[in-house]
């Protein structure tokens, strides 16, 4: 006698080589009682207070992304297009970047470096009418919170759990050597925030990975040479005008911070090792069960092949 089949179980996300997040359980859904809504309503998603098997936290559930956004505005600089729609999603969406940032901190250990992730979630259908009644309530003139489009017709919410953290404050003037500590420890996991303002830290603390890329990364390959060093003095920039701003705002007694030098000449690129520790020279391949054939993917399938226009060969300085 044949066993029934077993259900297929959701896998680690996103499917192509390089980090990815596991389901917070073996089904990817669980019983989640809806308390409140933190901050205000963001960009990529809403972020509640939500109990699981009696344990607090905060569920950031995502906004369905439409491929023509994530291929125009948030790869839109990039001079190279991806080979496939999905890979837009696999690699831009903010869902995917932030399982990806965080299944990098998780395999190296290294998950102090922001607020914890434990795994992500697919709301069930119950589920996403209860929270949307409950959005709804408050927002009545909102249709389509989540952005679905036709595309997404058949597609769950994708939710990322995370610690609920303590502090309702972004950071002090005390904890600000060691953010740009935890900043560059993040870039020496190979993940580049691209997204560093005073909100999306809490306790000192990034909670926000929506616009990062972790290596590997098509977007370095796609990039215009002149915009490389933007995008490597970026975070170093962000946390610089963050900290600035926070403080004044704040009226700190700027002779009791310490602002790092490193942090201020990363943001230029002019201090001695320009923009400091680069990204792209993660050892990625070594978590990889056969690294011929993820770097070859990288490689050969995730870009669009260059047509001889011109703008490639000034790209490549060939
Ligand atoms: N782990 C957390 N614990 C407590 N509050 C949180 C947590 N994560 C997010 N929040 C709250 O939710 C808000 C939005 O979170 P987040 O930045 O992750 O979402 P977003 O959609 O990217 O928003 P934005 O576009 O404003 O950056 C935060 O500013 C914060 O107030
Ligand atoms: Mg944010």
């Amino acid at each position: 006698m044949s066993l029934p089949p077993s259900p297929r179980l959701p896998k680690p996300l996103p499917q192509v080589p390089g980090p990815k997040l596991v389901p917070f359980t073996r089904t990817a859904h669980a019983v989640i009682q809806f308390v409140k809504e933190l901050g205000s309503p963001g960009q990529d998603g809403r972020v509640w207070e939500v109990t699981i098997k009696g344990k607090p936290y905060a569920l950031k559930m995502f906004m369905f992304c439409p491929t023509d956004y994530l291929r125009d505005d948030l790869a839109g600089h990039l001079v190279r297009d991806l080979s496939s729609p999905r890979f837009y999603t696999d690699y831009f969406d903010p869902f995917s970047c932030e399982c990806r940032a965080y299944g990098r901190l998780k395999e190296e250990n290294r998950e102090h470096l922001a607020v914890r992730s434990h795994g992500y979630l697919l709301l069930t259908p119950a589920q996403e009418l209860e929270i949307t009644r409950s959005i709804a309530g408050s927002e009545p003139s909102r249709s389509n919170i989540w952005d679905r489009s036709e595309e997404h017709q058949h597609l769950p919410i994708q939710a990322i759990v995370k610690d609920l953290a303590e502090s309702q404050e972004p950071f002090t003037a005390k904890q600000v050597p060691d953010m740009w500590a935890d900043l560059k420890e993040l870039h020496e996991l190979g993940i580049l925030v691209r997204d560093i303002r005073i909100f999306n830290y809490l306790g000192g603390k990034l909670i926000d990975f929506s616009r990062s890329w972790s290596t590997p990364h098509p977007g370095y390959a796609a990039l215009y040479w002149a915009d490389e060093g933007e995008e490597r003095s970026g975070d170093a920039h962000g946390l610089n005008k963050a900290v600035i701003e926070w403080g004044i705002g704040n009226h700190w007694d700027w002779d009791e911070v310490v602002i790092p030098d490193e942090m201020v000449n990363c943001a230029s690129g002019r201090g001695p090792n320009q923009y400091g520790v680069d990204p792209r020279l993660y050892n990625w391949l070594k978590w990889e069960k056969n690294p011929v054939a993820a770097s070859a993917f990288l490689e050969e399938h995730v870009l669009e092949k260059p047509v001889d226009n011109g703008e490639y060969l000034r790209t490549w300085g060939v």
